[in-house]
């Protein structure tokens, strides 16, 4: 089965975007599941879109162990704009919330050791209402560009989510080549050609239209997309996105690879939502994917065992493991999913590993399961040099042919990171 996962990175990649970016999954911090569109700034002067909130998190994110562990891209969402382009057609930003520009903005993140992403959309608005980019793709790179925009992240909103709409993002893509500037490209168009859209049909009606995502314009077009709902603050949130991803994981795993990314939206940890364990668990899911790891969370006030999980070292290895495979749901035992990811070292042909065991229960105990490693089809006879990610950096070395146990709590998890011993 990796066999064929690794072939068909291969065959895809060979129609990948050629910009040499996000070569592991990108790392930073986007405001908007916990920031939204809070446009007033007299009531809420430290929560609304404004370019202090984001010279803040700046600051943080540079201060703080952030951009030491990886996280290095700080991301506007939706709110950002301007009602209105500028007399030469050019987005503008709000001049009351950001009085010093977009560009000096990128000047202070970038000051800071850290890169500076924006957001649009493919549309005629935004989905808060600003002004989109269609019909002004190649205006709006090239402003990107001369701002120091590092990132775009491209919305889906306020346009039919037809066939033209992949052309368009591939149309983008050139746009941003054109710039010679080096801009991730964070695109949306799977989401609305896919699920989002099946709810919204009716709006459409006027044209048939193949609700289908095409993967190969998204690995042509884009280093990472959305392909399901955005995540809010709350568990159940997280597990319909977990459920989306078990139900299709074959295909979203065959089109991930390096340069190219499945992206289930950003982690919640640290906010209101999510117990200690819950975060455990998003945390070792993210890190078993490949998902861009994108906090959104306000870092001047995160309690520290949430820091803590967001910059365990472990899991953020496992996420950037350079093979850059996607990990997948191998087996569940007494409602607790097992997931495995294929990372290196690669020992004489043998991977080694992440395992994550994520509990699907909300009841009772730390439940016991029982396994080998052979049960989950690991094969390399001289062992793993096992580190359990959440709890210490102690190493034990195990056989794949031991008994071994892990305790799981109520939708927790335990992330433990397997590196394949010589023989
Ligand atoms: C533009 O694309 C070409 C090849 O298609 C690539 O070699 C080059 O690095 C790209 N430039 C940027 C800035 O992405
Ligand atoms: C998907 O896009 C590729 C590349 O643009 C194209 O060759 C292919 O025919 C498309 N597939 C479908 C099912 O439309």
């Amino acid at each position: 089965m990796f066999l064929f996962f690794v072939l068909s990175l291969c065959t895809l990649s060979a129609h990948a975007l050629d910009n040499g970016l996000a070569l592991t999954p990108p790392m930073g911090w986007l405001h908007w599941e916990r920031f939204r569109c809070e446009t007033d700034c007299r009531q809420f002067p430290f929560d609304c879109i404004s370019e202090n909130l984001f010279k803040a998190m700046a600051d943080k994110m540079a201060s703080d162990g952030y951009l030491d562990a990886g996280y290095e891209y700080v991301i506007m969402d939706d709110c950002w704009l301007a009602m209105d382009r500028d007399s030469e057609g050019r987005l503008q930003a709000d001049p009351d919330r950001f009085p010093s520009g977009i560009k000096a903005l990128a000047d202070y993140v970038h000051a800071k050791g850290l890169k500076f992403g924006i957001y649009e959309d493919y549309g005629t608005k935004t989905c808060a209402g600003y002004p989109g980019s269609l019909d002004h793709l190649e205006i709006d790179a090239k402003t990107f560009a001369e701002w120091g925009v590092d990132y775009l992240k491209m919305d889906g909103c306020n346009v039919t989510p037809d066939e033209a709409m992949e052309a368009g993002h591939l149309e983008m893509a050139r746009y941003l080549n054109e710039t010679g500037r080096e801009i991730v490209f964070s695109c949306e168009f799977p989401l609305y050609r896919g699920d989002k859209v099946i709810n919204s049909i009716m709006k459409f009606d006027k044209k048939l239209i193949v609700f289908q995502a095409n993967y190969s314009v998204a690995i042509e077009a884009c280093n990472l997309w959305r392909n399901y709902n955005d995540i809010e603050d709350s568990w159940v949130s997280v597990t319909n996105i977990v459920n989306h991803y078990k139900k299709n994981q074959d295909k979203y795993v065959a089109v991930a690879g390096p340069g190219h990314w499945n992206d289930p939206d950003m982690l919640i940890i640290g906010n209101f939502g999510l117990s200690l364990d819950q975060s455990k668990a998003q945390m070792t899911i993210w890190a078993i994917w490949a998902a861009p790891l994108i906090m959104s969370v306000d870092l001047r006030t995160i309690k520290p065992e949430f820091k803590e999980i967001l910059l365990n070292k472990h899991a953020i290895k496992i996420n950037q493991d350079p093979l850059g495979i996607q990990g997948h749901l191998q087996t569940t035992i007494n409602d607790v999913d097992v997931w495995l990811k294929p990372i290196s070292p690669n020992v004489g042909g043998e991977f080694s590993y992440a395992v994550g065991f994520v509990s699907n229960r909300d009841d009772g105990y730390p439940y016991r399961i029982e396994f080998t490693l052979r049960d989950f089809g690991l094969n390399n006879t001289a062992g793993y040099v096992l580190t359990d990610a959440f709890v210490s950096d102690e190493t034990t070395v195990v056989k794949n042919t031991d008994k071994l146990e892990v305790f799981v709590n109520p939708s927790g998890a335990v992330l433990w990171h397997l590196v394949a011993n010589e023989a």
